[in-house]
């Protein structure tokens, strides 16, 4: 009897230490900060794992960050037609191990034949999707200009050492991913509709089949041997002009041949002991974040907390200011004159957070542009890397739309974007992504239409810190920004800061979109009492954030985000 309840006894202590021990280990479980792949000398963060591993690649073979920007962003082409494409544009900003910053502006131009009114109908309307679906909706494309003005600019690697395993990619193919697959599954009567016939990706695809891309593989072999002028003067070039004008569009061979990219003076300011670099216009991502972070820099956010009552209310205030001046001065440097040094400078934004409490809302309908003195008005997939030689870009590239105008190529292997609804069809009538524009992004020959990709570096004390961006449309600020201060103010790891749910405010429509099921009930209360209103149910993913940090050690860290089949690859 003794004998049993000294047994019994000591079954029960186990038991109860075993207990303490499972709580304790669950409670530091949950407190251990996530943290994202760690590299010591050089990783790519995008949205593919095969483009990722194509980057690195040519890093372990002695290439720089620009050849390895050169192949991932081939590799997306084949991998991720969602937006990767050669029928796409997009913004690079970099910084070199020397502390040398710049940028490159491959955005999409309107063609020739393009007029302010293409969208309207004979009472003035726009006409439904035109600027979205099919052949009228494709902007002249800038992807293939830009790889090769970066190749030789800043590349150490011949292009087709570069280029050949991007082909081998495309031969072999890739696996289906079970998100890719439903996206398929959800664009394909648009695909069936705008082509009138069946395409590569309109197929009836599993989870884990291969799709191969020969024809993108034949189209790149032509352009490893002849170059850029493959696309935009010969047989490539051709080929799409051809579908286009068979589809009723109006892009022209001359289009393709005046196609030129810029490098950009990137815009620069400081956000406390950070140094951001960011991309100038035709994005309007440089600016915006730059009010945004401006105007809330003289609030403690990290005393607020992340994503508190207080915390929301700043950044939506501050949101709501830039939204709305960027939608008035905002458009293409090359056409129009925009007053850049006032729209950034301190003193203009912090009054501009004049008119705000923590009391109530401020109406979107109170909000217009700043009046800026003297200025006469006359008018998307991610990728970071960083190179063992301290080099680092940022690049982010579009189609615009998902798959782009739906257009596909079938000799070519590509999808064509839909960057022409990035322009304002008609002034206060909201794109796409809900913007509004004015004169200053309207529609002409030759014009870049207004961005919102945001790639950025940062500097800290001097240094290189972060490399990170997303896709997104309008949410593509807001999403830069919050990752940044997640990092910054509320000392979370890259991964955690790309992982954390965010929120979304663009001045108009006059609504703060919050991503479902990610924020408390009490908390979206306390904002509707306040006059915020919020919209949790319509609102999707709120970007899609790939980064790359460089922690104290100078190690590095990847953060790619969970909403998407993004990776972190590095050595
Ligand atoms: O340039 C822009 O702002 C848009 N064309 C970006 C589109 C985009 O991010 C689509 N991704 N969800």
């Amino acid at each position: 009897m003794k004998l049993k309840f000294t047994v019994y006894l000591f079954l029960c202590m186990l038991l109860v230490i075993s207990f303490s021990c499972k709580t304790k280990t669950e409670l530091k479980q949950k407190t251990l900060p996530v943290v994202g792949l760690i590299a010591k000398k050089a990783m790519v963060v995008s949205a593919r794992k095969e483009a990722s591993k194509i980057g690195v690649a040519i890093m372990k073979k002695g290439g720089n960050a620009f050849d390895a920007m050169v192949g991932t962003e081939m590799a997306l082409a084949v991998t991720y037609p969602f937006a990767g494409s050669i029928g796409g544009g997009g913004f690079m900003v970099y910084r070199k191990a020397t502390g040398e910053t710049g940028a490159l502006d491959y955005r999409e131009k309107a063609p020739l034949a393009a007029t302010k009114d293409m969208y309207l109908d004979k009472n003035g309307d726009v006409i439904p999707k035109k600027s979205q679906l099919g052949a009228m909706a494709i902007g002249v494309p800038g992807t293939i200009a830009g790889i090769f003005e970066v190749h030789k600019k800043f590349g150490s690697l011949p292009i087709e050492e570069i280029l050949n395993p991007v082909v081998e990619l495309a031969n072999k193919g890739f696996a289906i991913t079970k998100k890719q697959k439903k996206r398929f599954e959800k664009y394909k009567s648009l695909f069936l509709e705008t082509n009138q016939d069946t395409i590569l990706f309109a197929k009836n695809y599993k989870t884990g089949d291969t799709i191969k891309n020969k024809q993108l593989a034949e189209t790149l072999k032509r352009i490893i041997k002849n170059g850029a002028l493959e696309f935009y003067e010969g047989e490539t070039g051709k080929k799409l002009v051809e579908r286009i004008q068979s589809r009723g569009g109006i892009i022209t061979m001359e289009d393709l041949s005046k196609y030129e990219t810029k490098w950009r003076s990137p815009i620069q300011f400081k956000y406390k002991n950070l140094s951001i670099i960011s991309m100038s216009p035709p994005s309007s991502g440089g600016i915006c974040l730059t009010q945004i972070m401006k105007m809330i820099e003289p609030y403690d956010l990290k005393k607020y907390g992340h994503n508190s009552l207080k915390t929301i209310q700043i950044i939506t205030e501050a949101e709501r200011r830039a939204y709305a001046d960027r939608s008035f001065y905002l458009g293409d440097p090359d056409f129009v004159k925009i007053p850049i040094d006032t729209l950034i400078s301190t003193r203009y934004l912090y009054s501009r957070m004049d008119n705000f409490n923590f009391d109530k809302a401020t109406l979107s309908s109170e909000i217009n542009c700043g009046m800026i003195s003297g200025y006469e008005s006359d008018e998307t997939t991610h990728y970071s890397i960083v190179d063992p030689f301290g080099n680092a870009i940022s690049t982010t590239i579009t189609l615009n739309g998902a798959y782009g105008s739906k257009l596909y190529v079938p000799e070519v292997g590509t999808f064509l974007n839909n960057e022409m609804d990035d322009f304002s069809a008609k002034p206060g009538v909201p794109n796409m992504y809900g913007l509004i524009g004015a004169t200053a992004n309207a529609i002409a020959p030759e014009k870049r239409m207004l961005s919102s990709m945001t790639p950025t570096i940062v500097e800290k004390d001097g240094k290189l810190w972060m490399s990170v961006g997303t896709p997104g449309g309008s949410t593509i600020i807001t999403s830069v920004l919050q990752t940044i201060l997640n990092v910054k103010e509320f000392d979370m790891t890259m991964q955690e800061a790309v992982n954390a749910s965010r929120f979304h405010h663009q001045w108009l429509p006059d609504i703060v979109i919050f991503e479902p099921e990610s924020f408390n009930n009490d908390l979206l209360n306390s904002l509707r009492q306040k006059g915020y209103h919020i919209d949790e149910e319509d609102s999707k993913i709120i970007g899609k954030v790939d980064g790359i940090l460089v922690l104290p050690s100078g190690t590095l860290e990847g953060g790619a985000d969970k909403r998407g089949d993004d990776t972190a690859i590095g050595f």
